[in-house]
């Protein structure tokens, strides 16, 4: 008998869009899926004022249609206006503030070097209610760049919660057991968002046998034993946990190359794979709670009515292995192993 699976329609707490022809041909692969998703703004330009953000939503929903939210971020910098946040918020153009230390990843030269300059937007933030979204890694060339989430955790995050108790933080892609330990032992108003990719691949995956540039992303891949954690936190019920996909798709002739972007792209097979993974963990039953259900309830929005059904087939199902953009084909995650379950409505 075939199994399947019918749950709450689930949404991506973390998503790379981009834009222009890249927007037009990867889009789609998350609107099929996934009812919302908090979009990155680490556009060129990035997207700082809420009236970037309002046009950026219309040119997502001008690809995608009406069947999909996108749910708009503003990208922090040193000069980001309290008053536009808070009003860009209260509009309801905006779901969340993003902050990226300067250098840190793709695009993010525009972000925080001196966090003393952006105490009153947190202020302002905390007040209001307005979640923010931490890229987790320190940008110290002396600090290893294994060891960049950690170091985050104790230099930035942590002062930043004591000096601004009220703030609500999600701590984004989280790569360490010592992140999901500091989640479990924080208050409600802290939550972190998991990949897909990060629950699959280690660092061996990206470096052993020769550099897999599809593998390559940011916070790197950990040792075997942080993946594990990751595996616990997600798979565990612990609400504090949901999916964010960073499905971050770069062009081919972008990621193969002498210094090659960061980014893996998962939106067309990430339901696939989380649902091998929890399957393996012996917890299919926590999958909807991963995807559906403890995202919307951090952030106080509805989960959503409608459901979405995966089947589980006797033999492999196939994916494209790259998605055809106007910027470029763009290579789809390979997880290393057969994909055994399929969205079917
Ligand atoms: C992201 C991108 O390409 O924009 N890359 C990545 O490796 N995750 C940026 C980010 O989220 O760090
Ligand atoms: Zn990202």
């Amino acid at each position: 008998m075939t199994q399947s699976l019918t749950i709450l329609r689930p949404d991506d707490w973390h998503l790379h869009l981009r834009d222009g022809a890249m927007l037009a041909g990867i889009a789609p692969e998350s609107a099929r899926h996934f009812a919302r998703a908090i979009i990155m703004p680490n556009l060129v330009p990035p997207v700082v004022t809420g009236a970037q953000a309002q046009a950026y939503r219309e040119r997502i929903c001008a690809v995608t249609g009406p069947a999909f939210t996108p749910l708009m971020t503003l990208y922090l910098t040193e000069t980001t206006d309290p008053d536009d946040v808070v009003a860009a918020h209260q509009s309801g153009i905006i779901s969340a503030v993003k902050l990226y230390p300067a250098g840190a990843t793709t695009n993010s030269a525009s972000g925080v070097r001196d966090f003393n300059k952006v105490r009153a937007v947190l202020e302002a933030m905390a007040e209001a209610g307005i979640p923010l979204l931490c890229h987790g890694e320190v940008t110290d060339p002396e600090i290893d760049i294994f060891d960049r989430e950690a170091v985050f955790i104790d230099r930035v995050l942590d002062p930043i919660r004591r000096a601004t108790p009220k703030l609500r933080v999600v701590m984004e892609h989280i790569t360490t057991a010592n992140a999901v330990a500091y989640v479990q032992d924080a208050t409600d108003s802290l939550a972190a968002t998991i990949t897909t990719h990060h629950l699959v691949i280690n660092r061996n995956h990206l470096l052993v046998g020769g550099i897999r540039p599809h593998y390559y992303c940011l916070p790197v891949a950990k040792r075997e034993t942080h993946r594990r954690a990751l595996v616990d936190a997600a798979t565990s019920g612990d609400r504090r946990f949901f999916l964010g996909t960073d499905s971050a798709p770069h062009a081919d002739d972008a990621k193969e190359s002498a210094c090659g972007c960061a980014g893996c792209f998962t939106a067309p097979n990430t339901l696939s794979i989380l649902a091998h993974v929890f399957e393996n963990a012996g917890k299919l039953d926590q999958l909807e709670g991963f995807v559906s259900q403890n995202g919307p309830d951090f952030y106080r929005m509805p989960q959503n009515d409608r459901t979405i059904t995966l089947e589980k087939s006797a033999t492999p199902v196939s994916y494209p292995a790259k998605i055809g953009t106007g910027a470029g084909p763009v290579t789809v995650f390979d997880p290393g192993f057969p994909l055994y379950w399929r969205v079917v409505d």
